[in-house]
């Protein structure tokens, strides 16, 4: 296990949290490479390592640094960029480009150019319009595009809307309606810089129940079997998106990568035997399961307020700038006090943010030893779309985030400064 106590101090993969605070200052992200390490192992064992023709392409909208990304090519792992900025930040840390798949609803011309000229592995085409620009693009430069169309395969899931994507009714996808759908295939098949792959599909993020998923493997092996008796054309690949869920508080489920992925591959299997096609390549893209429970926040306690029988809000010093979650999702955190983390519980406190909306509280109504000014807060599980969603609200500086390992510590992204903060801002003349 990645936490201990000792000394009072909650310790995380071997370093002292409160330590770490001191030594670098709150709000402070920390990650540990022994958790995100495990994460991909247990990836390996339950997918790379156990079927053929996989590959694990890291969603990397959850926790996008430069140390991520190193830690992914190390790990053999394919990487899942969705913009610009996401490339760029891959590119300057050596990523294969081959490894990288570029997702996205809207990307722009100077997006797919960088993509085309590093000589991504796979563009994943979310529109009609895409298909055509990426065509020019590719034969201006006299490259091959490799890629793949994700559909909408209009599958509800058990999320929180806001990140449910599968829907008919939905920004992301091509939608599976006669008219649109085949011109476009044929077109991607035709196209002289283009090489058609496959389908993909994303149904939602957080999922707990692997029944979305199956659904939508089923229509998206219905299609290639359509694919080739209406087109006589073979895909190679399909990618079934990420949205496997983890644990945000200590009695929530945490299904096993298994649960989800035996079912998947046996039914691709079974399916392919069954009509006698290929078993193309499956890919997979999990963002939140390889981030979320390798990090933690640590904030430290300001103002106390305690409102008679009411409640007592204990504020840190971040809030919704680092985590925006709670506000945005109604998403449920939990922590612990580190410098008390395994003193009696004698009281009730919420945490919240420091920013100007009543939107930001972290943490309702939580049992904690005597809460003190100056008191480290350590939220749990904050590793994915914490720092990636972070803002400059308020003109609150992005935190620093720190890697640890075995009791090591090393700064992988520095506090912004306020200088940082207004560095593209300019005065005209006329003011
Ligand atoms: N692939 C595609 C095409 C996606 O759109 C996403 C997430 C993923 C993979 C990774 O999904 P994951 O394994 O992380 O669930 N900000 C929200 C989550 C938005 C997810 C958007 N797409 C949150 O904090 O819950």
């Amino acid at each position: 296990m990645n936490f201990e106590v000792k000394n009072h101090h909650l310790y995380f993969d071997g370093c002292d949290t409160v330590a770490l605070a001191q030594k670098y200052g709150t709000p402070l992200y920390v990650f540990s490479e022994n958790a995100i390490v495990s994460e991909c192992n247990q990836l390996k064992a339950a997918f790379t390592n156990r079927y053929p023709n996989t590959r694990v392409a890291y969603a990397s909208k959850a926790f996008s640094t430069l140390a991520i990304y190193k830690i992914m090519a190390r790990e053999g792992f394919c990487i899942d960029v969705v913009s610009g900025g996401e490339l760029y930040t891959a590119i300057q840390a050596d990523f294969p480009a081959e490894h990288i798949e570029f997702n996205g609803n809207n990307k722009s011309d100077e997006e797919l150019s960088l993509a085309l000229d590093y000589g991504v592995g796979r563009i994943i085409v979310d529109g009609l319009q895409e298909i055509e620009r990426i065509q020019k693009l590719a034969s201006e430069k006299q490259t091959t595009a490799k890629v793949l169309f994700r559909i909408t395969p209009e599958v509800n899931v058990q999320t929180h809307s806001y990140i449910s994507t599968g829907q008919k009714d939905s920004k992301f996808g091509i939608p599976l309606d006669e008219e649109i759908l085949w011109p476009t295939i044929q077109k991607a098949i035709d196209a002289s810089n283009i090489e058609f792959y496959g389908f993909h599909f994303h149904v939602g993020s957080q999922l707990k129940d692997n029944s979305a998923h199956l659904t939508a493997a089923k229509i998206a092996l219905d299609l290639a079997l359509e694919v080739r008796k209406r087109l006589n054309y073979t895909i190679k690949e399909l990618n079934y998106g990420g949205g496997f869920g983890v644990k945000y508080l200590p009695d929530e489920l945490r299904q096993p990568y298994e649960y989800f992925l035996t079912p998947l591959m046996e039914l691709t299997e079974s399916f392919c035997r069954k009509h006698d096609f290929p078993r193309p390549n499956i890919v997979i893209e999990p963002g939140r399961s390889i981030v979320a429970e390798a990090g933690i926040s640590l904030h430290t306690i300001g103002e106390i307020k305690t409102l008679p029988g009411i409640r007592t809000y204990a504020a840190i010093d971040g809030g919704m700038t680092d985590n925006i979650r709670p506000g945005l999702y109604d998403a449920t955190y939990t922590g612990v006090i580190a410098n008390k983390a395994d003193e009696a519980k004698t009281e009730k406190i919420t945490i919240s943010g420091k920013a100007c909306e009543s939107t930001d509280i972290l943490v309702k109504d939580l049992a904690v030893p005597k809460v003190e000014t100056g008191d480290i807060f350590a939220t749990f599980t904050t590793g994915a779309y914490g720092y990636s969603m972070a803002s400059n609200y308020n003109k609150l500086p992005i935190p620093a985030v720190v890697l640890v390992k075995d009791g090591q510590d090393a700064l992988i992204v520095k506090r912004q400064s306020y200088e940082q903060m207004i560095q593209n801002e300019l005065v005209p003349d006329f003011l």
